[in-house]
């Protein structure tokens, strides 16, 4: 029988690539979303590339009674994969309360109906935020937590707290916490891809709305850093093989193949690309000029982090395996699509 899986936030960015790796590789899908960051035709999209829409709930996952009603109906839910969140840095400064409650309501209230639904593991979208700014990189995930920048970061800290003394409390659930270092890209399709609410705050939806004239120039925040070319750098992830992570990630453990009950995952490629070396890739790669300046730091910014995937790759058997060129691509082809459908 096919494993049934509620993916929450799965109407949003990395929620829908994963869905559509989910159904491709079996799995039926559940979705629940409140369509606070995302379009409901997200889910036409989904049925494009896969012939199959799945089933789709909208709801608010800080609601406990709206949970119970769609464990109830869709009887059988084996697995949750949890990406619904605020998730924007900047906004949780200015309302912390507001991400505290969304964040941490929704998990806690998927975790208590864990038991009494019979749901096996979950898995939860962390960030490499955790890590603040890194002693040394590549990190693996022993490196030391660092204070949280942000309510949104701090969010991302307390759930795993949360996650790991629930678990701990000897509850008879399975859990893994995936630590994504910054996903980008879009599917090869550009069925789906990222669709950033007004203004972007981050740096390939901002890259690629400069390329196709919607912003004027891109403001590269800093270069007198301590690196090479002295813009920052990050670990750059292909959206689709993050996504592919999700779906290893819960076969581990619904099939039991960990006697863990709770691991955690750097999900990165382990190459560090500063900001200079991402736009000089994207114009490459698609033949497309960034128009780009220097501007100042951007407040809370780390200086660099790349991940040491090491043990993804050989505990889950699991690898970035996109090219950067690739990724950019289909980033740029995305925001082209958008054009073409009149949206952007
Ligand atoms: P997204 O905003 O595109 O997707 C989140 C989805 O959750 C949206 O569709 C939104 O409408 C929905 N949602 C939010 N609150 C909800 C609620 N209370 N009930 C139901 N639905 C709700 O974001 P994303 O980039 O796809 O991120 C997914 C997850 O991954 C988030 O938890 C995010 O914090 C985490 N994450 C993202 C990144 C990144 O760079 N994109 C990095 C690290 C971690
Ligand atoms: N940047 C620019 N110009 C821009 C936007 C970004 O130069 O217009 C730079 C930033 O200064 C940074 C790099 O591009 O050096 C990446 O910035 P992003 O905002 O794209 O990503 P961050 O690394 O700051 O943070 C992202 C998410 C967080 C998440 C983190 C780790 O926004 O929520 O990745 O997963 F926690």
């Amino acid at each position: 029988m096919k494993h049934k899986i509620l993916v929450t936030g799965g109407v949003g960015y990395i929620g829908s690539h994963t869905t559509v790796e989910l159904i491709n590789a079996g799995y039926e899908v559940v979705i629940i979303d409140n369509l606070s960051n995302s379009n409901i035709n997200v889910l036409d999209g989904i049925e494009k590339i896969t012939g199959v829409r799945p089933a789709f709930v909208e709801g608010d996952c800080t609601s406990i009674e709206t949970l119970r009603k769609v464990f109830t109906e869709y009887k059988g839910i084996d697995g949750i994969i949890n990406f619904a969140a605020s998730k924007a840095v900047g906004e949780s400064v200015e309302k912390p309360l507001l991400y505290y409650r969304n964040n941490l309501l929704t998990l806690i209230n998927l975790l208590d109906l864990m038991p009494e639904f019979g749901v096996k593991g979950i898995v939860f979208s962390s960030s490499c935020t955790v890590y603040g700014e890194p002693d040394e990189n590549p990190v693996t995930e022993k490196a030391p937590i660092k204070p949280a920048t942000s309510p949104y970061g701090n969010t991302k800290q307390v759930s795993e707290e949360i996650i790991t003394d629930y678990i701990h409390s000897g509850v008879n659930i399975k859990s893994i916490l995936l630590r994504y270092f910054n996903p980008v890209g879009a599917h090869p399709s550009s069925e789906i891809g990222e669709l950033p609410n007004g203004v972007p705050n981050n740096l390939i939806p901002y890259l690629t709305q400069t390329a196709i004239g919607i912003r004027k120039e891109l403001s590269v925040f800093g270069n007198d850093y301590d690196t090479p070319d002295g813009s920052c750098i990050r670990d750059f992830i292909d959206v689709v093989d993050l996504a592919k992570a999700h779906v290893v990630a819960m076969e581990r453990m619904l099939e039991d193949k960990s006697e863990e009950r709770l691991e955690v995952f750097n999900l990165g490629t382990g190459n560090g690309l500063s900001v200079l070396q991402l736009i000089d890739v994207f114009e490459k790669s698609t033949g497309v000029k960034v128009p780009h300046k220097i501007v100042g730091r951007r407040a809370g910014d780390i200086e660099k982090v790349w991940a040491n995937p090491e043990k993804a790759n050989n505990v889950l058997g699991w690898k970035a395996e996109t090219p950067i060129e690739e990724t950019m691509r289909n980033a740029w082809n995305w925001q082209m699509k958008l054009r073409e459908r009149g949206i952007m």
